[in-house]
C-alpha cells in the first residue's frame, strides 16, 4: 500500500497550467523557421516589451541555472566577480555554472538576511576591491534573487539602493527571477517598477516552477548586454532549435495575466500556511513569508515526525524545513500539512 503523502518539496513538483500545454498543442502545426527567427518568438518579444514598457530582448532557455549563468557570462570579463548574498542560488546550488560559463568568472557571497544583498556590505567590498589591481577579480555585476532563496521579496527602493550602489562602479545589476512574478505579485507592482526602472539590466525570468512547462527564458533590458548573449547561449548549448515551442510556453504564461493568476494563488496558501504556523508553539518562521516558500524551525523529533506521516519537505539543517506551495496546492493540503505541525511541534 503506498503511504498518503503530501507534497511541499518544490514548486518544481507541480503540475503545468492547461493553458501552457495547451499553447504547446497550438504551436504544433505547419513549419516555422528553427531557432528564434519564428513568429511566436518575435511576437514573445513584442509581448514582453509591452509588459515591460521598454523594448526587451528575450532568450528563452531551458533552465534557471542556465538563465543566470550565461546571463551573468555576458556581462563582463573572465577574471570579473559577481556579487551576490550568500544564500543565492548561483552561490549556493549551481555547482559553479556561473564560474564555468563565465570562463573563471567568480562568484562572491556578501552578508546580509533573509537571502538579501546588503548594500552596507556591497559598498564595504567595492571599496575594498582592489579596482584596477591584477591580484584582484574585478567587480562587473551583482545578482539580487527575487523573491530571495530565503522567501522574502526585496522592495522596489530596496532594489534601487543597491543598483545605485553598483551604478557607481559600472556593475551590471542581474536579477534572478526564478520566483519574479510571486514577487510581482506580493509587491502589487508593475513589471518596470521591479526592473530597469530601478536600474536591472538582465533578469533570469523563471517559468517553469510557477506551472510552466520546460522553458525559462532570460530578458535583457540593456542592449549592450544583448549584443552578446546569442554567442555565449549558443556556445553554451543552450539555443533551442525548435523554439517556437519554448515562445509558446512563456507567451502563454504572461498573457491574460496567467503568470500573476498562478503566483497569486501560491502565494495566498504560503500566507495560510504561514499565519497556522505563526499560531503554533514550537514552530518558528525565520523569515518573513512574502512569496510561496517557508522556513520553519522545528525540533529534530518533530521534523522526523512529519516526515514518518507522509510530509514531503526538503531538509535544511537538523532544525530547520523549508515548504514550498505551488501553483496548484490545495486549501485541504494546506489544512493537512498544519494538523501534523500543530500535532508534532511541540514533541
Ligand atoms: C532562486 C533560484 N534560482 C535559480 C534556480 C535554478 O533553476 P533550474 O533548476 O531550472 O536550473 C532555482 C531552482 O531551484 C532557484 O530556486
Amino acid at each position: 500500500m503506498t503511504q498518503h503523502t503530501l507534497e511541499f518539496r518544490s514548486d518544481n513538483c507541480g503540475s503545468a497550467a492547461p493553458e501552457i500545454v495547451d499553447a504547446l498543442v497550438r504551436a504544433n502545426q505547419g513549419t516555422a523557421i528553427g531557432y528564434g527567427a519564428d513568429d511566436l518568438t518575435l511576437k514573445l518579444n513584442e509581448t514582453l516589451s509591452t509588459i515591460f514598457e521598454t523594448s526587451v530582448r528575450v532568450f528563452p532557455i531551458p533552465t534557471g541555472t542556465g538563465a543566470n549563468a550565461l546571463a551573468l557570462a555576458s556581462t563582463g570579463t573572465p577574471f570579473g566577480a559577481v556579487f551576490c548574498s550568500q544564500e543565492a542560488h548561483i552561490n549556493t546550488s549551481e555547482c559553479n555554472a556561473v564560474g564555468f560559463f563565465g570562463s573563471g568568472l567568480k562568484v562572491t557571497p556578501l552578508g546580509g538576511i533573509h537571502g538579501k544583498v546588503c548594500p552596507e556590505s556591497l559598498e564595504t567590498h567595492l571599496n575594498n576591491a582592489g579596482f584596477g589591481q591584477a591580484h584582484k577579480s574585478q567587480p562587473v555585476a551583482v545578482n539580487l534573487v527575487q523573491a530571495t532563496d530565503l522567501g522574502a521579496v526585496y522592495t522596489v527602493e530596496e532594489i534601487s539602493r543597491i543598483s545605485a550602489l553598483a551604478r557607481t562602479r559600472k556593475l551590471t545589476v542581474h536579477m534572478d527571477g526564478a520566483r519574479f512574478a510571486n514577487a510581482l505579485a506580493y509587491l502589487g507592482c508593475r513589471p518596470a517598477e521591479m526592473t530597469w526602472k530601478v536600474g536591472v539590466d538582465i533578469l533570469s525570468l523563471g517559468v517553469t516552477k510557477n506551472g510552466g512547462l520546460l522553458s525559462d527564458a532570460i530578458v535583457v533590458f540593456n542592449p549592450e548586454i544583448a549584443e552578446n548573449i546569442g554567442f555565449h547561449l549558443r556556445r553554451g548549448g543552450m539555443i533551442w532549435s525548435k523554439m517556437r515551442f519554448a515562445s509558446a510556453q512563456i507567451l502563454a504564461y504572461v498573457e491574460n495575466d496567467l503568470w500573476l493568476k498562478l503566483a497569486r494563488q501560491s502565494n495566498a496558501a504560503a500566507q495560510q500556511l504561514a499565519a497556522g504556523i505563526q499560531n503554533t508553539p514550537g514552530a518558528r518562521l525565520i523569515a518573513p513569508v512574502e512569496a510561496n516558500e517557508l522556513f520553519v524551525e522545528m525540533s529534530a523529533n518533530a521534523l522526523d515526525h512529519l516526515a514518518r506521516d507522509g510530509v514531503l519537505y526538503y531538509r535544511r539543517g537538523p532544525q530547520l524545513a523549508r515548504f514550498v506551495c505551488r501553483w496548484d496546492t490545495t486549501e485541504n493540503e494546506i489544512n493537512q500539512l498544519l494538523t501534523l505541525i500543530v500535532r508534532h511541534a511541540h514533541t
